[in-house]
């Protein structure tokens, strides 16, 4: 035992993790870098708790990489529907296709190969490599990127690319040195525990951190300072006209989005950038007995960097087997099984809901 209060840092975060960390989670119970790699990039945005559905929902579906290389994208889309940041779902999707294309169906072993792969970071490569192989890698996702920082007193500025670099070796030079086998897994899980248990971003809870002896930020008494980066998010809105058309069928018109931007490759009902277009659009629109509008609640979606302002309008009576130059009829049957970004699936099924 190297320090006072326990050994190092590391060995005080593995004894820490056995003790009081999370060990109950089906990612952890298994060192498959399958299902490892899944979890993490479904918890880089979502929390747990919603994870916990949708990651058996996916074993179930695709039990390993090849199932999951050979479903059409489609239906990977729609099994992710409602976790939202679709990007991951298409380089997930893209990530086990390469996985079998030119690693002949299993994960590299290292940090640094992993992170060529998509979707795949340097701190998810390095929680893979040190969950499923004991790799020596540090990880510094948002949580971790608080624990050290803290623990650290680092103020420098996290905008800056230099100063990240200078936390990444930070974040080696802490890692256990002595059984690794066991301590990688334990270690790396345990930052991640502590950060989302004891180190949380308001109010942390180090009355219970087992590095509150060696915490700069802890003595100084003001945790809540770090970390410290100046670039803030700059949020915009938009408002977008959304032409929900129904055949007498009850089927509605749907089409891809194109494969950059928001909801890349998803289904989607026709989107406007103004009523004018929309309107144009609509008197395009043939009708044996004359359309039916029908302007629908507005509502508003929230995505990282925007705020989706948007306005349905229904609208019936269409005598087209094509309305627009791209897209398809799909009826209820079929939207559960194709990727609808969440706020559009709520609202097809409340407006098929009023149809009875
Ligand atoms: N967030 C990212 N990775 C995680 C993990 N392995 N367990 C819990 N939360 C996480």
């Amino acid at each position: 035992m190297s320090e006072a209060m326990g050994g190092s840092v590391a060995e005080r975060v593995v004894a820490w993790q056995m003790a009081s960390g999370r060990n109950h989670l089906p990612w952890q119970q298994t060192r498959d870098p399958y299902r490892v790699w899944l979890s993490e990039i479904m918890l880089q945005q979502t929390q747990v708790s919603t994870v916990l559905d949708y990651y058996a929902r996916f074993l179930a579906r695709f039990p390993d990489v090849a199932a999951l290389a050979a479903a059409p994208q489609d239906e990977v889309m729609g099994l992710w529907s409602g976790l939202g940041y679709y990007t991951r779902a298409r380089n997930l999707h893209r990530c086990a296709q390469q996985v079998v294309s030119e690693h002949g169906g299993a994960f590299p072993r290292s940090a640094e190969v992993l992170a060529t792969l998509p979707g795949i970071g340097r701190s998810t490569a390095g929680a893979i490599a040190a969950f499923c192989f004991s790799q020596r890698v540090p990880i510094l996702d948002a949580n971790v990127r608080r624990v050290l920082t803290r623990l650290l007193g680092f103020d420098a500025d996290l905008a800056s690319a230099r100063n990240e670099k200078v936390l990444w070796e930070h974040a080696q030079a802490l890692l256990p040195v002595h059984d690794l086998e066991n301590a990688m897994p334990r270690y790396t899980q345990g930052l991640m525990d502590l950060g989302a248990t004891v180190c949380v971003p308001r109010a942390p809870r180090c009355e219970l951190c087992p590095l509150n002896h060696s915490c700069v930020a802890f003595k100084k008494g003001d945790p809540e300072r770090y970390p410290v980066k100046t670039r803030k998010l700059s949020r915009r809105s938009e408002s977008w006209q959304l032409l929900v058309l129904r055949n007498p069928q009850g089927q509605v018109w749907l089409q891809r989005r194109p494969g950059t931007g928001i909801w890349a490759g998803m289904h989607c009902v026709p989107i406007f950038e103004d009523s004018a277009s929309l309107h144009r659009c609509m008197e395009t629109l043939p009708s044996a007995s004359g359309l039916s509008v029908q302007e629908l609640q507005p509502f508003v979606h929230v995505l990282t960097h925007r705020d989706l302002h948007l306005h349905p309008v229904l609208v019936t009576g269409v005598a087209a087997a094509q309305p627009t130059e791209d897209g398809e009829w799909l009826g209820a049957g079929q939207w559960s099984s194709i990727g609808l970004p969440a706020p559009i699936r709520k609202l097809l099924d409340t407006t098929q809901a009023s149809l009875w």
